[in-house]
């Protein structure tokens, strides 16, 4: 397909949804472009499944208009959207064989015989489960099941693929699996595909784009480096990884850097994510990834980092890395974590943390 890609495939203009007092979704404007993967991410209740089942037609908006292909849907009834859903709990019929089970969107769209099997037949090559078609649900393993859930909603060729949390029934392991194979599927089939996760990692992992969404409302959105690297707020910080916060004023702009004074007064260098004025009150963040330990009696000054002291009060054993909480000499706790072979601290142990300025990121509070 060479036509230019549509950017605005799916598009919620001003859509709310209310119940009663609630307000599951506030006014939300979101674009999600032709053949990409799009994830939705947030907390349990900030309303991901409402928007979802809002577009997939099972949910009336309270306000706003929902666009598919630039034609407005709100109206349009569930079984002409085209759409592929699989929601966690949607379970395959148990009664049914496999082949019936992919087949079932495929009856409501009044297609022959001969074509229907062919077009599962397609799909259950594509999960990699060719041949279980006589089988019944109950014959297959979690994780095969929610492949032929999967199929189910890929064999209708949809115009958009939407799936709420597929993957949270799964163990680690074949959660993985899953998510790479949805991914390649995605890809491979070209689908524009909306994901609900709760699950940072899946979402930075298999995203083109990821919305951040809390109370109703998008706090972020950007490709995942975008929204890791350059979280636009506490909450978007906080909630894509180990993040450290720690209270500042602002000092003055020094070539591409902030100077901000810590709350133990020291002074410190840091990225500017927005405009600041000298005296503004803010916050610095640093991911615990991005602090490097050393023995404290090791430490050699660097003027081009940040460096903090402090006495290791937690250490614990991740696999290839160990996550360290160290009490600074003001009793602020700071989180590290550190690969494996770069880690002989103990408990007790003082150390330092070193940070480049390029690594610390100042917001508003
Ligand atoms: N049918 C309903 N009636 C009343 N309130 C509802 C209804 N459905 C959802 N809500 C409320 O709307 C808000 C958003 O719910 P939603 O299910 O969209 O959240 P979610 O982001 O999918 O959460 P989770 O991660 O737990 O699945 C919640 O406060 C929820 O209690
Ligand atoms: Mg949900």
């Amino acid at each position: 397909m060479n036509q230019e890609k549509d950017a605005a495939f799916v598009k919620f203009k001003g859509i709310e949804k209310r119940y009663g007092e609630v307000v599951a979704v506030k006014k939300m404007d979101l674009e999600i472009p032709e053949g990409s993967l799009v994830t939705l991410l947030g907390p349990s209740g900030c309303g991901k499944t409402t928007l979802l089942r809002m577009l997939a037609g099972l949910e009336e908006p309270t306000q706003g208009d929902i666009y598919i292909k630039g034609k407005r849907i709100n109206d349009t009834p569930i079984h002409k959207r085209n759409l592929g859903i699989i929601f966690q709990n949607y379970a395959l019929f148990p009664h049914k064989t496999i082949f019936d089970n992919v087949a079932f969107g495929l009856k409501y769209r009044s297609a022959s015989k001969a074509i229907m099997k062919e077009k599962v037949e397609k799909a259950l090559e594509m999960v990699r489960l060719p041949g279980v078609g006589d089988r019944k649900p109950s014959q297959l393993s979690g994780g095969q099941q929610q492949r032929i859930a999967l199929a189910r909603a890929i064999v209708i060729e949809p115009d958009v693929l939407l799936m709420d949390e597929p993957l949270s029934a799964l163990d680690e392991n074949l959660r993985e699996d899953m998510r790479r194979e949805i991914d390649n599927l995605q890809q491979d089939l070209g689908v524009t595909t909306i994901f609900v996760t709760h699950d940072q990692r899946e979402a930075l992992s298999m995203s083109d784009k990821v919305v951040v969404m809390k109370d109703g409302f998008i706090q972020q959105q950007g490709t995942p480096e975008e929204v890791y690297n350059n979280s636009v707020n506490h909450f978007v910080a906080d909630f894509l990884g180990h993040s450290n916060f720690i209270n500042a004023i602002v000092e003055e702009k020094k070539g591409d850097y902030l100077s901000v004074i810590l709350e133990d007064n020291r002074p410190c260098l840091a990225i500017p994510a927005g405009a600041y004025e000298k005296g503004d009150k803010v916050e610095m963040v640093i991911r615990a990834q991005k602090l490097i330990l050393g023995y404290k009696a090791d430490y050699v000054p660097d003027q081009e980092m940040n460096v903090f002291f402090g006495k290791i009060m937690d250490r614990s054993y991740m696999g290839g890395e160990v996550s360290y909480f160290v009490e600074l000499n003001n009793k602020l706790v700071m989180h590290a974590i550190n690969f494996v072979k770069r880690s002989p601290y103990r408990r007790g142990d003082e150390v330092f943390m070193k940070v480049v300025p390029a690594n610390c990121r100042v917001l508003k509070v």
